[in-house]
């Protein structure tokens, strides 16, 4: 048997703060290898030593084949090796074969993590095979939707005071991360690529909906030292995401980093308030890779009508977006550094957005976009968008053209070095 675990060398129950805290343990677990399925062994090491204990799984590859949860209670996990998802597509697509614990768009996960006071260290040598080539060209093919069930690669849910470090989430089919309904969550230095290999598709994105995190009903979320090759949002902060520090983020191809979308359920409001994000930088990549890089950073939410019911359409849903400051950002070859727009799914006949931007924030932007439109905030008529201030904002358009800023339904906007205004032309 390959697992071994020691009961702790002090046998005696100690106490601290009043509590009782029983002997520690360490479980001890490496590849089975030649093909085998490791998903009962990496089970059975959390369930004897993911409460009050620690577990490693030491480098190689696990091969994983169903789903599985780790419920972590005061414990701590080094992940020296890689959890490789099998890429069986037709059996995950099997709703029974997957989690949906994250509400939104009723996504689902085959790896969730959750408990309280827990690391999961991966060393820099570890974290999750996705194994998304084979899910990637199939889907080239196939159509996709949300909620069909393509697997969030690591989902944090229910969980609180947390640190996810140094992990690497290689390949996935669909999202890296998701944080749910959690709290006290740090993820600090976190790797992620997406990046098609197979020749039939070189040039084209076929890694769409890889992005790097959502996050939705979670509360103090700090995303630090990341570095995400995706076809997707970067970063995405979804309804209810509260008091959330992004620091130190390197944002390669794809859609840039999102606040949205929002609104999506009409019984829902979403709000996103006090976002700290800081030292980015959004970059251009070999287009034979990847051919998008939408934004810098943008901001979207649903129309004011509901256009059918998520997760494939929706739209109706209010609620507000409040102190966002994104300082210290560094764009190569963008398309949008600044969007904002609030028709996402819409119709041109739909009623205006409830939902509500305010207290937006940049500071000491710098870099290059491929057009000259270089601010387009387009706020709802209904509610408009209050408190928008600019400090050093300095991303230069294409030589040879003046840059547009363009503001839509807003107050007073401070800070630039030429007026922001319905049309932006001079
Ligand atoms: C993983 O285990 C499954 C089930 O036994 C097996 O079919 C598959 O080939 C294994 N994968 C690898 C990479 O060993
Ligand atoms: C899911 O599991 C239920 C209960 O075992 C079963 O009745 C159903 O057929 C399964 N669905 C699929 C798509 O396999
Ligand atoms: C969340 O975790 C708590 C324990 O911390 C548990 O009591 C509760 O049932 C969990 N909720 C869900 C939806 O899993
Ligand atoms: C936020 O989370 C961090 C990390 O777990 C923790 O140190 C800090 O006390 C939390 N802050 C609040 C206000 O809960
Ligand atoms: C991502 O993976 C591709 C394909 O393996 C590789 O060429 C690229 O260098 C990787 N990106 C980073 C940032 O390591
Ligand atoms: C920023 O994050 C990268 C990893 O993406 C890391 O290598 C680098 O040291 C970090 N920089 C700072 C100043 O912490
Ligand atoms: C909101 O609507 C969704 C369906 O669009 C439903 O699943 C959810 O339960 C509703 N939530 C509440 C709080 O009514
Ligand atoms: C967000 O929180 C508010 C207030 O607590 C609640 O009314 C709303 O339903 C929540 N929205 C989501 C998407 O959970
Ligand atoms: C912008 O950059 C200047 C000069 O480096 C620095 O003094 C200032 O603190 C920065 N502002 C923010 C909000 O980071
Ligand atoms: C928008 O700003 C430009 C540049 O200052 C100015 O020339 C133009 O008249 C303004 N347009 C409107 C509609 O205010």
């Amino acid at each position: 048997m390959r697992l071994i675990y020691f009961l702790g060398l002090a046998l005696s129950s100690c106490s601290v703060l009043g509590k009782v805290v029983p002997p520690s343990r360490t479980c001890s677990v490496r590849p089975l290898g030649k093909g085998r399925d490791d998903t009962t062994q990496v089970e059975a090491a959390i369930a004897t030593c993911g409460q009050f204990g620690s577990t490693v799984f030491e480098e190689g590859t696990f091969n994983i084949t169903r789903k599985m949860t780790w419920n972590l209670q005061s414990s701590k996990v080094d992940l020296k090796g890689f959890l490789s998802f099998n890429p069986d597509i037709q059996f995950w697509l099997n709703p029974n074969n997957t989690y949906r614990v994250v509400f939104i768009q009723s996504q689902a996960s085959w790896f969730v993590v959750t408990g309280d006071n827990f690391i999961i260290d991966a060393h820099n040598t570890g974290g999750i095979q996705g194994n998304g080539q084979t899910w990637w060209s199939y889907f080239a093919t196939h159509t996709k939707a949300d909620g069909d069930g393509r697997p969030i690669s690591l989902t944090v849910f229910n969980a609180t005071r947390a640190t996810i470090k140094n992990f690497k989430i290689l390949s996935p089919p669909f999202w890296s991360n998701t944080v749910a309904q959690s709290r006290e969550i740090v993820y600090d230095g976190m790797f992620v690529n997406a990046s098609n290999q197979d020749p039939l598709y070189v040039g084209k994105n076929v890694v769409p909906n890889t992005d790097g995190i959502n996050t939705y009903r979670s509360d103090n979320v700090s995303l630090l030292n990341w570095d995400v090759t995706c076809g997707d949002d970067c970063l995405a902060i979804k309804g209810n995401s509260t008091n959330i520090l992004a620091r130190n983020i390197t944002c390669r191809g794809g859609n840039g980093i999102a606040f949205g979308s929002l609104g999506q359920y009409a019984n829902l409001s979403d709000i996103v308030q006090n976002v700290e994000m800081d030292n980015l930088l959004i970059t251009r990549i070999d287009p034979n890779v990847q051919p998008n890089m939408a934004n810098g950073i943008y901001f979207k939410s649903w129309t004011g009508t509901a256009n059918g019911v998520p997760p494939t359409a929706g739209g109706g849903g209010g609620g507000f977006v409040n102190n966002v400051i994104a300082s210290n950002v560094k764009l190569d070859r963008v398309n949008a550094p600044l969007h904002l727009y609030q028709t996402n799914g819409g119709h041109s006949a739909d009623l205006p957005s409830q939902l509500s931007f305010g207290g937006l924030h940049f500071a000491n932007w710098s870099g290059t976009a491929l057009t000259n439109k270089i601010i387009d905030i387009e706020c709802s008529p209904a509610v408009g968008c209050a408190d928008i201030t600019f400090e050093s904002f300095t991303v230069s358009a294409p030589a040879g053209q003046s840059p547009r800023f363009i503001c839509q339904n807003t107050d007073d906007v401070t800070g630039l070095s030429a007026p922001c205004n319905a049309t932006g032309q001079a």
